[in-house]
């Protein structure tokens, strides 16, 4: 099995075999008022998203946690994940955000007070102007946050390095701060559910595709935690008790189970509790599965739901390979000049022919242009003009040159208003940002 390695900056193509070899699955859900976004593609996949949409569409209350490493600048990249934080929390969602100080040290050398610097000064003003509320929202550092240590060495105890070493491929070289550093995302993404920061609930963690061995690592040590596991079972609810006295722990979860409707069959034996019930199976498992945690809670702090999370694809930089902090060309940064945008898209690679002609000729290739990929994700709203741009780059009738200019138009016009908006942010970084 290949790795994915969360800090090396590889580009993806293939993202249906890395569904297939990951068990991720396709997103194709409909969400209510879905903003430019989730309808253009970018969410590539996710890890039981169902739990998230049933609440969306029922206007329950779910968190929402993601982190940032800060470690340059923002740039149009990052953007994406914050979009998909305010779509969050315009839909019910509480907001989390880390400052992934603790992994930008551990990683990449970067000291506390330069990770403190930068996020105060770069990140938290954009993730204002971008839409993020101070209410209902928080940023917030992990190496101040004592619940997301200890979690991470408490957690770790149900995993070994063998394990640990499958997912990550680590190095001998590797230094151990780092090597920890995914036992404190673990601690991130889980201690919104502690009783303090709001008690169980499902939690959404919307990252790029890079992030999931980060997922999958959390989400098997929530399992290995949890006193229940509850799967399919002939048609019906199979839930499994993993300790002692399982006549009397189950002969009261029987009851909270019936209350749902389910008719309860308890075989004390083999530790097990099936309920039969109408209606979808993996709705039902949802279902109990809020019960059961319920239930938990009374005996095991670590009763948490398994994180959700959605992946999307990694944004192809404008100079055609990765987008990145480090090639400033690459990237239109939140910060850079309207002027310093126009000029980074007016000079990125296209999808066009090599000659006037020939592209006349055959048409362009906007699956390959990042300036298509920049107005598909960033600057065109209307789902009618974009398909007006790509046929016509595909017909050879659109030409690079006014196409570019266009888009440059529309990136200066975006950050003039942006920055203005982002001015204004910095009054309120000191509501959203937390010291513990
Ligand atoms: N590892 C992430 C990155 O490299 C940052 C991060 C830290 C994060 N904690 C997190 C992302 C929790 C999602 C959830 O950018
Ligand atoms: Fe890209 Fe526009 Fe050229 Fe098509 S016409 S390849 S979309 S720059």
């Amino acid at each position: 099995m290949a790795f994915l390695n969360p800090w090396a900056s590889q580009q993806f193509k293939d993202y249906a075999r890395l569904r297939d070899e990951f068990g991720i699955r396709e997103f194709n859900f409909d969400l209510p008022d879905a903003p430019l976004l989730f309808r253009r593609g970018i969410i590539i996949g996710h890890r039981d998203f169902e739990m998230i949409y049933n609440r969306i569409i029922h206007g329950e209350k779910f968190a929402v946690l993601t982190g940032l490493m800060p470690s340059g600048r923002m740039h149009f990249g990052h953007k994406m994940t914050i979009e998909q934080v305010v779509y969050y929390q315009n839909h019910g969602g509480d907001v989390h955000i880390a400052v992934a100080d603790i992994e930008a040290y551990a990683s990449r050398g970067i000291s506390l007070e330069k990770a403190r610097k930068i996020a105060l000064e770069e990140y938290v003003p954009s993730y204002i102007a971008l839409g993020i509320s101070p209410d209902r929202a928080e940023v917030y550092f992990q190496s101040k946050r004592k619940e997301v240590k200890d979690l991470a060495w408490k957690l770790g105890k149900k995993i070994n390095l063998n394990e640990f070493m499958k997912i990550y491929g680590f190095g001998n070289e590797a230094n151990m701060s780092h090597v920890f550093s995914p036992l404190i995302q673990v601690g991130d993404i889980l201690h919104v559910q502690l009783d303090k920061f709001g008690g169980s609930r499902p939690t959404v963690v919307p990252v790029g595709v890079d992030q999931d061995p980060h997922l999958r690592l959390t989400r098997d040590l929530v399992d290995r935690w949890r006193m229940f596991s509850i799967v399919p079972r002939d048609g019906k609810v199979g839930v499994f008790y993993k300790g002692e006295d399982a006549a009397r722990v189950l002969g009261k979860l029987k009851g909270r189970v019936e209350a749902l409707g389910a008719t309860v069959e308890l075989n004390v034996p083999y530790r097990a509790l099936y309920a039969a019930m109408d209606g979808d199976l993996y709705g039902n498992i949802r279902k109990i599965n809020d019960v059961v945690i319920e239930y938990e809670r009374e005996f095991n702090s670590f009763a948490f739901y398994e994180p959700t999370a959605t992946y999307h694809r990694l944004i192809t930089g404008l100079t055609g390979g990765k987008m990145s902090s480090s090639i400033p060309d690459s990237a239109v940064f939140l910060t850079d000049s309207p002027e310093e945008a126009r000029r980074k898209l007016m000079r990125a690679k296209t999808g066009g022919g090599a000659t006037l002609e020939e592209h006349r000729k055959n048409g362009g290739n906007p699956e390959s242009c990042a300036v298509y990929e920049f107005l598909a994700y960033h600057l065109i709203r209307d789902d009618r003009y974009l398909q007006e741009i790509y046929d016509s780059c595909r017909a050879g009738s659109r030409i690079c040159g006014k196409c570019k200019k266009e888009a440059a138009n529309l990136v200066a016009e975006w950050m003039a208003d942006f920055q203005e908006k982002r001015e204004q942010a910095k009054e309120l970084v000191g509501e959203i940002v937390k010291e513990y």
